[in-house]
């Protein structure tokens, strides 16, 4: 078995598995990826705009015409839902003279208007009315929209209820991009999934924090006293990572409320898929678990080097994410999961006090649980070069 001595790590194990030994004599990323601002823009240069990102959910705009300002990264963005039932991605801004166009959800309107001089665009972003724009009183109005003059359009396309967005439009497609997840998920059905509810939480921690403590394994016996009495500590495996996918399952002996019991199962699960919790973490900014009757998503939405806001999006299967006669169970499943936040949040906040202590200094890894942590290190460091 590998050991930790004086703060190196050594591997009595390299003959095992030599390759993940050696991996694990670097370390994870030091102070200045969590508190330089400078830091942060590289990551939103290189990594953000780089790859696909959650930015909102089709349910967010359920309707033609249904409208969503996001912000991920300082990058200013609007979801929309055409008339041909597409949702696009569009910059927040007006060709005209760069006014923001929406700052809250609008809903079912025809057009986006800017709020400036009212310049019209339609659903699929092209300019159809800019009054007065020859001189006064005489208007430009180009009744199938102009393709000469839209919005600035960003890749955009979707997997169940979760948009993603790429905004250099240079990532891989995002089925391959969600290959890697989709195939260890396969045995459930998430088409019959609905969604129920989210809840949002605004985190003095920088976003890698929070990722970090989502795939961190270890810190359950510590942190959360109900969830190892669910699933010891002892019985755990680590988070294992898969490129830019990080994923682990533990096993329980027995569901409980909120986990499990009461609640319709996804169609289809062998006997031991039912006494299985696979969670897992997309880089950048997807995290999950899944339970036997629900999903969890959680949406990273990094503001700045100290900032991110974190939405976790509730999903049941089949009538349970909406009739009354699953109530219970669904507040069951909201306490227990938001009980889990609020032993974390103040985690993440902490580490990211931590951040700024000279005494740390990347890491000294637990061979074990750690490799994560470190692989997550790696897709920074070779991301932004
Ligand atoms: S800035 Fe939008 S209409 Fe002028
Ligand atoms: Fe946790």
């Amino acid at each position: 078995m590998a050991s930790i001595e004086r703060g190196t790590v050594t591997h009595a194990a390299k003959s095992e598995d030599s390759s993940r030994a050696t991996a694990l004599d670097g370390t994870a990323l030091d102070n200045e990826a969590y508190v330089s601002a400078e830091f942060f823009d590289s990551e939103v240069k290189k990594i953000f705009r780089a790859t696909w990102m959650l930015a909102g959910f089709a349910h967010e705009v359920s309707d033609a015409g249904d409208s969503l300002p996001v912000t991920i990264g300082g990058i200013p963005m609007i979801l929309v839902r055409g008339r041909d039932g597409e949702v696009r991605a569009f910059h927040n801004v007006c060709v005209h003279r760069g006014m923001p166009l929406i700052d809250k959800p609008c809903r079912k309107r025809a057009f986006i208007t800017c709020p400036y001089h009212l310049w019209t665009y339609d659903l699929e972003g092209r300019v159809r009315n800019r009054p007065h724009f020859f001189r006064g009183g005489e208007h430009d109005i180009s009744e199938n929209g102009r393709d000469d003059v839209r919005l600035a359009a960003i890749r955009c396309d979707s997997w169940h209820d979760l948009v993603f967005v790429n905004l250099d439009g240079k990532a891989e497609p995002l089925a391959d991009f969600l290959r890697p997840l989709t195939e260890r998920l396969q045995h459930y059905d998430l088409d019959a999934l609905n969604w129920s509810r989210d809840v949002e939480y605004d985190i003095a921690s920088n976003w890698k924090l929070i990722a970090e403590n989502h795939i961190d394994a270890l810190h359950i016996f510590g942190v959360h006293p109900a969830l190892n009495k669910f699933a010891d500590q002892a019985t755990r495996p680590c988070t294992e990572a898969f490129g830019h996918l990080f994923f682990g399952c533990y096993s329980f002996p027995d569901p409980e409320k909120g986990r499990g019991l009461g609640m319709p199962y996804f169609p289809g699960l062998s006997a031991k898929a039912r006494q299985e919790a696979p969670w897992f973490y997309l880089f950048p900014n997807v995290m999950g678990q899944v339970y036997p009757d629900q999903l969890l998503v959680i949406q990273l939405i990094p503001e700045s080097h100290e900032r991110t806001r974190e939405r976790v999006h509730f999903y049941f299967v089949g009538d349970a994410a909406h009739d009354d006669a699953f109530e219970e169970g669904r507040r069951q499943a909201h306490e227990t999961y938001t009980s889990v936040l609020a032993e974390d949040i103040p985690v993440c906040e902490a580490l990211q006090r931590g951040r700024v202590s000279e005494g740390f200094t990347g890491g000294v890894l637990s061979p074990f649980w750690d490799k994560a942590t470190f692989e997550l290190a790696e897709r920074v460091r070779e991301r932004l070069g």
